[in-house]
């Protein structure tokens, strides 16, 4: 199964590459920060969620604010879905088959998507469905630098909705597009403290991106794999449930873990359902690393080394001692940024710059988030990518 879906994305990526041959690149951009023009296209709304409120209740403020989006969103891919399978019935079987898989999971996940499809009106299933694309769909950019004064920024670009519907007319990804209005900005809090910062999609309740003021910040980026990309998803629904699905496994050491050192450890050892990477950045000099994992391991830690000259590191969707997909390399042009910027000038708002350059901007990218560790500071911005401009 993985390995049909690596031959689709191979064959997806040479027809779609075909309009934007050669590939488009650009000088590393300058002083784009702040955001503004066309590669801007919002900025993002803060949401509270009130940790200490039961998991049904508590998305339900930013859910019926956002329903409308949602719901609009869940329609364009039940089109998608049945445009591909044009009896209806895989929208049928969503529907049918995976609600089950809410009982599945553990608290507060299950009852947490409880609420978000009471309070959106959706189906269950299709709700339990919106949260495991990310599996599938998502290419992305993270990078952690340290200034030299020891501080540490942490930036990311999120890249989503690939294969999800090319518009021929618009030259863009029919889902991204739609999924630039559920972008949020959430504020988790317990006992009214804030206990983590994260940048999401409206309904959806695991974690991509997100800061624990003054201790750690955290990104996911997707890790394909000819081994492994679906088959936990499988074997969780057939029902050998062993792993942890990984962006449950991001929010969860959000909301708990009290250091680096402690995020570090259970990013590295816990099993999860599919590859990942995780890129993580603390509070103090030399904590900043990239987690390469396997389902059941950590297969490599390379982190920020400043005896090495190693004064950041910056993952997109390919194991860092190998070269990237030739078609995808958005690693080149991004390390070509961050090291014309150079250590003594690195800030949130350089860093901006290094991801609002083409092709680490692409047309999936859906928002890009800054944190700074120190001031506990999370924002983010929606962008676009105008023409010419790659499809990832
Ligand atoms: C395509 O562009 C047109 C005109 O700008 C716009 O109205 C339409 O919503 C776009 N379609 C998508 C799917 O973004
Ligand atoms: C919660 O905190 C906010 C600001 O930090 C404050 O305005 C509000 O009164 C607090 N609410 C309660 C119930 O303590
Ligand atoms: C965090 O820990 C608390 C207390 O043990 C637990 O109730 C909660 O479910 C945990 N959060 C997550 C997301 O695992
Ligand atoms: C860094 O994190 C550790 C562990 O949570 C904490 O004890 C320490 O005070 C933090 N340091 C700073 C400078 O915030
Ligand atoms: C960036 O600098 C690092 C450290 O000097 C070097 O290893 C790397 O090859 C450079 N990358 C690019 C793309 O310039
Ligand atoms: C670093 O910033 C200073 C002050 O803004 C500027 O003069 C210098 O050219 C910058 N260096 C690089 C390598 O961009």
């Amino acid at each position: 199964m993985a390995r049909l879906s690596f031959v689709v994305f191979v064959s997806l990526i040479s027809v779609v590459s075909t309009q934007f041959i050669p590939p488009y690149t650009e000088d590393c951009r300058a002083d784009m920060y702040p955001p503004k023009g066309p590669t801007f296209k919002g900025r993002v709304t803060w949401y509270t969620v009130d940790l200490d409120l039961h998991p049904s209740k508590r998305w339900m403020p930013l859910i019926t604010d956002k329903k409308a989006e949602l719901v609009s969103m869940m329609q364009t891919i039940k089109d998608l879905a049945n445009a591909f399978v044009p009896s209806g019935k895989l929208v049928e079987m969503v529907d049918k088959a995976l609600p089950f898989l809410v009982e599945t999971l553990p608290y507060p996940f299950g009852d947490e998507l409880r609420g978000v499809a009471a309070a959106s009106g959706l189906p269950l299933g299709e709700v339990v469905l919106f949260n495991i694309f990310y599996e599938v769909f998502t290419v992305c950019t993270s990078i952690v630098a340290e200034d030299p004064k020891g501080n540490l920024f942490h930036g990311r670009n999120l890249d989503f909705g690939l294969f999800m519907g090319w518009d021929m007319k618009n030259r863009s990804w029919i889902v991204a597009e739609q999924l630039k209005p559920l972008v949020v900005n959430v504020d988790f809090r317990r006992n009214n403290q804030t206990v983590f910062k994260s940048t999401t999609f409206a309904g959806y309740i695991g974690m991509l991106t997100g800061i624990k003021p003054n201790v750690f910040t955290l990104t996911m980026n997707e890790r394909f794999s000819l081994d492994g990309g679906y088959i936990g998803i499988l074997e969780w629904i057939l029902g050998q449930r062993k792993g942890m699905w990984m962006s449950f496994l991001t929010r969860s050491v959000l909301e708990n873990a009290t250091s680096y050192e402690v995020a570090k450890t259970r990013l590295a050892q816990t099993e999860l359902l599919a590859p990942a990477y995780f890129i993580l950045g603390g509070n103090q000099t030399g904590q900043g690393c990239i987690i390469t994992r396997s389902r059941l391991l950590s297969l490599d830690i390379l982190e920020i080394d400043l005896k090495l000259g190693r004064w950041y590191v910056l993952e997109t969707n390919y194991d860092h001692w190998k070269a990237p997909l030739f078609l995808d390399d958005r690693r080149t042009p991004g390390m070509t940024c961050m090291n014309k910027t150079t250590q003594t000038n690195i800030t949130l708002k350089t860093m901006y710059s290094v991801l609002s350059t083409k092709p680490v901007l692409n047309k999936l990218t859906t928002y890009t988030t800054l944190m700074d560790v120190s001031t506990g500071n999370l924002e983010s911005y929606i962008r676009d990518c105008p023409n010419p401009c790659m499809p990832w």
